[in-house]
């Protein structure tokens, strides 16, 4: 076989990513709400079940509902490829099924091809990668297990818990907390995606060859103040908890801005108790996420945010406290294998440039088990995580050329990534 003439075929995958958008897709606003262990998260995994049996890949689901289909042929550590298929609410087509159905078609061609693999093969997809449950939340357990009590405390935004999402499933929820992987047992991993910003299209680039990923931490602000009847308590009487958020989210752009030039903070969700027109809530949540590519900065960013919602809530006359959800530590991705996107997309005839991606992503997880590499496409308008979200055709061929062909040089490469070293350090 000529490696050199190995392709996708755009067509299959063009119309695998149409199908794919019509699972869980909005009944109006043109968006994807798939949420994982969703009815429209049930029907891609059906749909997978079926590709894979048609075309001679071996299906299995770990615990926490990570799929992967491995490809026949091959010893030893397999090379992964893949991304995650759940989105968003309202969200867009491409984020993750991009770099997951492109993996499958690079695994189609290659048994179509019977391309000889030196090592394993397998097409894998994450669970829950926009964090309903946990950010990360399967790319997380292959990292570590999760203790039985805190996968019991682990809910989605409306309130479900995890582990009924996973006894709905027909699975055993204990199996969730069995999941890590020994290091060593991935050879490399390599997920294609969307770029989610504006730099590629920008600068007329096809490829960006992915450097390293943002460091990404979330958390839960509580704003405490007094229940009252909104008809009868005097405006300056009141203590009202949303009045200390509102000011804290206001401020989010001079803390960040303080902190460094590429902090970013954003609160997605608010909610107030009891949630009634007629009553002054007495409890504010926010939901935070807040990023910076350098650990420091992300923990000194945190601290900041928390001290501003003190100084928010002081001015109010409210009380806020504060939990950690989560910190996702910045990863550099691995050199070599950036090199072999590099060369993959040169040979194709596409423009690179080297990037690092303020999105998170399940690399960022797999970056701590094995040498990990990312590709971009570009995103028209730089639109993500909205109904908006495009890519445009022509680019996804090209971001599935470069995967397969980097997946296949992985795959076959006697010398592979033997002098690796291990996988990348944790940067910060
Ligand atoms: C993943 O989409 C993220 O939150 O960056
Ligand atoms: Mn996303
Ligand atoms: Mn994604």
């Amino acid at each position: 076989m000529n490696a050199g003439r190995l392709r996708v075929d755009a067509g299959r995958l063009r119309r695998d990513l149409e199908q794919v958008s019509r699972f869980g897709a909005d009944a109006d606003g043109g968006g994807v709400s798939r949420t994982s262990f969703s009815p429209g998260d049930r029907q891609v995994r059906a749909w997978l079940a079926e590709q894979a049996a048609r075309h001679g890949l071996v299906m299995r689901t770990d615990g926490i509902g990570n799929v992967f289909l491995r490809l026949p042929g091959g010893e030893g550590a397999p090379v992964w490829m893949g991304s995650h298929l759940d989105s968003v609410p309202a969200g867009g087509a491409f984020d993750g099924a991009l770099g997951s159905l492109a993996a499958l078609e690079a695994a189609r061609r290659l048994v179509e091809e019977q391309a000889p693999l030196h090592r394993p093969v397998e097409v894998v997809v994450f669970a829950d990668e926009e964090g309903n449950y946990h950010h990360l939340c399967g790319s997380t357990a292959l990292v570590r297990d999760y203790g039985w009590d805190e996968l019991v405390g682990l809910r989605g935004r409306d309130g479900d818990r995890l582990v009924d999402a996973l006894a709905g499933m027909g699975w055993d929820p204990r199996a969730a907390t069995r999941t890590a992987l020994a290091p060593g047992s991935v050879h490399a991993f390599v997920e294609l995606h969307i770029e989610q910003g504006a730099v590629l299209e920008t600068r007329g680039v096809s490829i960006g060859v992915v450097t390293g990923i943002v460091g990404l931490g979330g958390g839960e602000l509580v704003f405490t103040g007094r229940q009252d009847h909104a008809g009868t308590t005097p405006m300056p009487l009141r203590r009202d908890p949303l009045r200390g958020a509102a000011d804290l989210v206001t401020r989010l752009p001079e803390v960040t801005a303080a902190v460094s030039g590429s902090a970013v903070a954003t609160c997605g969700v608010v909610e107030v108790e009891p949630g009634a027109t007629n009553v002054v809530p007495g409890v504010c949540r926010l939901r935070l996420d807040f990023r910076d590519p350098d650990r420091d900065k992300l923990l000194a960013l945190e601290r900041a945010v928390v001290a501003a919602a003190g100084q928010a809530a002081a001015r109010h006359e409210v009380e806020v406290s504060y939990r950690r959800d989560s910190i996702t530590d910045p990863v550099r991705l691995d050199d070599r294998i950036q090199e072999v996107i590099g060369s993959a997309a040169g040979r194709l005839g596409l423009s690179t440039l080297p990037m690092p991606s303020g999105a998170g992503h399940d690399a960022q997880n797999l970056a701590r088990l094995a040498p990990t590499g990312m590709i971009f496409v570009p995103s028209v308008a730089g639109r993500s995580h909205s109904p908006a979200e495009l890519t445009r055709w022509d680019d996804v061929a090209h971001g599935a050329d470069v995967l397969l062909a980097t997946v296949h040089h992985l795959a076959t490469d006697p010398a592979g990534l033997a002098d690796a070293g291990g996988p990348a350090a944790v940067s910060g």
